[in-house]
C-alpha cells in the first residue's frame, strides 16, 4: 500500500507489551518497520510477581513475521533500564508508550497504603520514569512520540479506583505539559483512554465483550498519534472498538462576580446557576484560555470608571419612575428592592474619611480639624459626602436581582447622586434600604437607577443616594431611552473658584479603608495594569470627595449641614499623586462644578452640581 503509515527507522519502546493493549501495539509497529523494545514485567494483574515469558512470547510473535524487537523485563520503575535496553539494541529511541498497567480495586475506605502506593508507582511514577530517560534523546535528536495511557476511570471518576483514577488523571496531567515542552522540538505528548478485553477487564467485562473489544481496535490510532505525520499534541482520546473521538474541557460561562465586597459566599450562591450554565460554553486549551475571563473580570473593574449615564446636572435627583410593565426582561427589575444592611460609624470613622479625602493637609489651618478631630474647637462634625460610602454594603446584592441577568464585570459606576436630609450624626447605627428605581434602554447598555435611603436609629432617612450603574452589552430590551445624557453647560464665563489639591500617592490606599471599596484596582499594580493602567487608580468617589470639600470650603464657609445635595459624572481616572483642579460656578443657590486633572488637562469628573441649603 503506496499510502500505509510507515515506521520504518524508527524505534519505539512499549511498557507492558506482553499483553493486552500493549502487545497489539507492538505488534503494529513493528509489522509497519518500527524497532520495538517489549517491555514487560511478567507479573500478575495486581502487581505481584514478575517473569520474562510474556516478553519474549510476543518477541517470538514479531521475529516470527519478520520484524525486529527485543524484550526488557523490567518494571517500568526502572525506566533508565527500558531505555538503555532500546540504546543498546537499536541505538536510539523515537517513541515511547507508557502503557505498562496493573489494578488493585477497591473501595476507598478500605484502601490500604499498599493499594495506593502500587498504582501510583506503576502508573504514575513509572510513566515518569521511563519518559525521563527518553526525554534527553527525544529532545536532542528533535523528535519524539510519547503516549500517556490515561482511562476513563481518571476522566470520569469510577467506584473503587481513586488510586488508579488519580494515577491516571496524573498521566494526563504530566502529557499536557511535557505537549507545551516538548512541542518545539518536535516531542509531541498525547494521551489516550482505552478501552479493551484484557486481563484487566475481563473480571468487570462480560466474556463477549472482552472478545468484541479486540485491543487490535485500539492500536491504530496509538500507532496513528506516534507516526511520523502525526501534529497533534497536549489531546486526550476516548478509544475502543473501532471508535476514536477527543476529549477535552468544556467550560461554562460563569458567574462574574463585581470585584471588591461583591465577591462573597452570598453572592456565589445568588449566581449558581450562571456558574453551571453550559449554554453558551467554551473549550479552553491552554492556561491563558483559562485565565481569560479572569482578566476580563479584572479589566471591567478596572475601566469601571468611564462616564455612561443620563442626568439633568440640576441638584435633583432623577425622577421618580412609573414602573413599567413587566417584559421578562430587565424592565422586570424595576422596583426591586434590596435586603437592608445595617453599618455603624463613628467619629474615627469619619475622620479617616476626611483624611482620605485630603481633609486637614495643612496644620495651620484650622477650619477643617471638625472633620478630623474630635476635640475641635467647632466641634466635631461629619463630612456629608461620607454618606456615599453607606450603598457599599448592599451594592453586591445587584448581582441577585430577578430579571437583570448580566455580568457584573460590564458594570459601570456612571453618576453619584447624594442629598443629606439633615446633617449626618457624628457616630451612628444605620439602616440601608434599596431598590431599583428605573432602567432606561441606552441600546449599548441599560442605565440601572439605584436609590438607596439611610435612616437612623429612629428610622428618620438622612440621606438619600441615587447611584447610576451603566451596564454595558443588555441593551436593547425595548425600554425607554431615558432623559438626554448631554451634560450641563456651565456658565461662559471664568470659574468663580479654583481649588487645586494634590493627592498623595497613597490616596487611593487610605480611601479605600475609610469607604469600605476594597477593589483591588485601588491598590494592587498587578491588578491595575491587567486593567489597563499603569498603576492603581483613585476611587471615583474619592475624587467626589474632594470636590464635595472644595465647594464646602469656597462657597459655605465649611459649614457642613450646608450640602444639601452633589452630584457628579465620574469621566475619567485620577492617578493618586495628581492634582485636582475643582472650578466652580456660583449659579442661583446651586454650585455647578468640574474636576480636572492638571497634569494631564483632563476632566475627571463633569456635571458637578451642588444644591446649598
Ligand atoms: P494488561 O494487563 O493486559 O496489560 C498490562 C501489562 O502491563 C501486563 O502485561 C503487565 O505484565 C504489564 N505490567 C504491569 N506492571 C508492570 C511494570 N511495573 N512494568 C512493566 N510492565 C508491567 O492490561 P491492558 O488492558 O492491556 O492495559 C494496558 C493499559 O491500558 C494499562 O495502563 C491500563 O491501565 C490501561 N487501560 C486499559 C483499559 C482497558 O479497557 N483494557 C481501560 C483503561 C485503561
Amino acid at each position: 500500500m503506496s499510502n500505509e503509515l510507515r515506521f520504518d527507522g524508527r524505534v519505539a519502546i512499549i511498557t507492558g507489551a506482553g499483553g493486552g493493549l500493549g502487545r497489539a501495539y507492538a505488534l503494529l509497529l513493528a509489522a509497519r518497520g518500527a524497532s520495538v523494545v517489549v517491555n514487560d514485567l511478567g507479573g500478575g494483574m495486581h502487581g505481584e510477581g514478575a517473569g520474562t515469558s510474556a516478553a519474549d512470547r510476543v518477541v517470538e510473535e514479531i521475529t516470527a513475521a519478520g520484524g525486529e524487537a527485543v524484550a526488557s523485563y523490567d518494571s517500568v520503575e526502572h525506566g533508565e533500564r527500558i531505555v538503555q535496553a532500546a540504546l543498546d539494541a537499536f541505538g536510539r529511541v523515537d517513541i515511547v508508550v507508557n502503557n505498562a498497567g496493573i489494578l488493585r480495586d477497591t473501595s476507598f475506605h478500605k484502601m490500604s497504603e499498599e493499594d495506593w502506593e502500587k498504582i501510583y508507582r506503576v502508573h504514575l511514577y513509572g510513566g515518569f520514569r521511563v519518559t525521563h530517560a527518553a526525554w534527553p534523546h527525544l529532545r536532542d535528536q528533535g523528535y519524539g512520540r510519547v503516549i500517556m495511557t490515561s482511562s476513563a476511570a481518571g476522566l470520569y471518576g469510577n467506584f473503587g479506583q481513586a488510586n488508579y483514577g488519580a494515577a491516571k488523571l496524573g498521566l494526563l496531567g504530566m502529557a499536557n505539559s511535557l505537549a507545551v515542552e516538548g512541542q518545539k522540538r518536535n516531542v509531541l505528548v498525547n494521551a489516550i483512554a482505552p478501552l479493551a478485553g484484557s486481563r484487566l477487564t475481563e473480571t468487570i467485562l462480560p466474556p463477549e465483550m472482552v472478545a468484541a473489544l479486540k485491543p487490535e481496535y485500539v492500536a491504530p490510532l496509538v500507532a496513528f498519534l506516534c507516526h511520523d505525520s502525526n501534529t497533534a499534541t497536549g489531546q486526550v482520546f476516548e478509544v475502543g472498538a473501532g471508535w476514536a473521538a477527543r476529549v477535552r474541557w468544556q467550560r461554562a460561562r460563569g458567574a462574574f462576580l463585581p470585584l471588591g465586597a461583591g465577591v462573597t459566599p452570598e453572592a456565589i450562591a445568588g449566581q449558581w446557576a450562571d456558574v453551571q450554565n453550559f449554554d453558551d460554553p467554551t473549550y479552553p486549551e491552554t492556561p491563558m484560555d483559562s485565565f481569560a475571563p479572569v482578566v476580563e473580570n479584572l479589566k471591567t473593574a478596572a475601566a469601571a470608571q468611564p462616564p455612561s449615564a443620563a442626568s439633568k446636572v440640576t441638584a435633583e435627583p432623577a425622577a421618580a419612575p412609573a414602573r413599567p410593565a413587566a417584559t421578562g426582561g430587565p424592565l422586570d427589575a424595576v422596583g426591586f428592592e434590596f435586603a437592608p444592611t445595617t453599618t455603624s460609624y463613628d467619629e474615627g470613622d469619619l475622620s479617616l474619611y476626611a483624611l482620605s479625602i485630603g481633609a486637614a493637609t495643612d496644620p495651620l489651618d484650622a477650619s477643617e480639624l471638625q472633620f478630623v478631630y474630635e476635640l475641635s474647637r467647632d466641634g466635631f462634625k461629619a463630612l456629608p459626602t461620607y454618606a456615599v460610602t453607606f450603598p457599599f454594603s448592599l451594592l453586591w446584592q445587584i448581582t441577585g436581582v430577578p430579571g437583570l441577568r448580566f455580568n457584573p464585570a460590564l458594570l459601570l459606576h456612571g453618576e453619584q447622586y447624594l442629598e443629606l436630609r439633615r446633617p449626618l450624626p457624628v457616630k451612628a447605627t444605620v439602616t440601608n434600604t434599596a431598590r431599583i428605581a428605573n432602567i432606561y434602554d441606552k441600546g449599548s447598555g441599560a442605565l440601572v437607577l439605584l436609590d438607596v435611603d439611610t435612616a437612623d436609629e429612629q428610622g428618620q432617612v438622612i440621606a438619600r443616594n441615587q447611584v447610576s450603574l451603566f451596564i454595558r452589552g443588555i441593551g436593547g430590551f425595548g425600554g425607554e431611552r431615558g432623559p438626554s445624557s448631554a451634560g450641563v453647560a456651565l456658565p461662559d464665563r471664568a470659574p468663580d473658584a479654583v481649588h487645586r489639591e494634590k493627592t498623595n500617592e497613597n490616596q487611593a490606599l487610605l480611601y479605600r479603608l475609610s469607604s469600605g471599596d476594597r477593589n483591588p484596582l485601588h491598590a494592587d499594580p498587578a491588578f491595575a495594569a491587567a486593567g489597563g493602567f499603569n498603576r492603581p487608580i483613585l476611587h471615583g468617589l474619592c475624587t467626589f470627595g474632594f470636590a464635595g470639600r472644595a465647594v464646602l470650603r469656597h462657597f459655605a464657609g465649611n459649614d457642613p449641614a450646608r450640602l444639601g445635595s452633589i452630584r457628579a459624572r465620574f469621566t475619567r481616572h485620577v492617578f493618586p499623586g495628581e492634582t485636582i483642579v475643582t472650578e466652580m460656578w456660583a449659579v442661583g443657590s446651586d454650585v455647578l462644578f468640574q474636576c480636572k486633572v492638571a497634569e494631564r488637562d483632563e476632566v475627571v469628573l463633569s456635571n458637578g452640581a451642588v444644591a446649598l441649603v
